[in-house]
């Protein structure tokens, strides 16, 4: 993930999740938000992505958006597929669970890509059991704890990548 990152050679990001409808969406609003912050818009291109096809083209869960609005955050995905096409477009593609990061490394079946296919949680300074957890059939405590994990996994990737801009 180090390459030197300039205006002209933004790096490429891509959050993914199962559905793209809860914690990619709100992985991507919070790390747009994070860089808009730091006036580092020119420097990135953020997107997410779901491994399965079970909700394209749905906007955000409401709970997600709810408790993102609450600090300030808007997310304005439109779910889609993550594709063979993603594997090759972008820089960091990061997984929000064991399951997304195993079916990202089937996809990449040559095992080319494989550098660049991560775990959210190994930006997360308490990284618990590595996973961001599913909270699509639990209450409002999950989404907000989703959040949470969230905005201390991109404060701590945003000060790495930062590292490798070149003004
Ligand atoms: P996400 O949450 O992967 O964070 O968007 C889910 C959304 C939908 C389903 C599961 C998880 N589903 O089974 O439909």
């Amino acid at each position: 993930m180090n390459r030197p990152i300039t205006k002209d050679n933004p790096y490429r990001i891509c959050f993914v999740c199962l559905g793209n409808i809860c914690r990619s969406p709100t992985a991507e609003g919070v790390f747009q938000h994070l860089v808009n912050e730091r006036g580092f818009q020119s420097y990135f291109y953020i997107d997410s992505a779901g491994t399965s096809a079970y909700h394209i083209g749905e906007p955000a869960n409401s709970k997600s958006q709810f408790v993102a609005n609450q600090q300030g955050v808007k997310l304005h995905s439109k779910a889609r597929r993550f594709d063979m096409a993603d594997l090759e477009d972008f820089d960091l593609i990061l997984a929000m669970d064991h399951e997304n990061f195993n079916n990202l490394n089937r996809l990449d079946s040559r095992g080319i890509h494989s550098d660049k296919i991560r775990l959210m949680r190994d930006f997360d300074p308490q990284p618990g059991d590595g996973a961001v957890p599913d909270p699509y059939y639990g209450g409002m405590d999950g989404f907000q704890n989703v959040f949470d994990v969230l905005k201390r996994s991109s404060e701590n990737l945003l000060d790495e990548l930062a590292k490798s801009i070149n003004k």
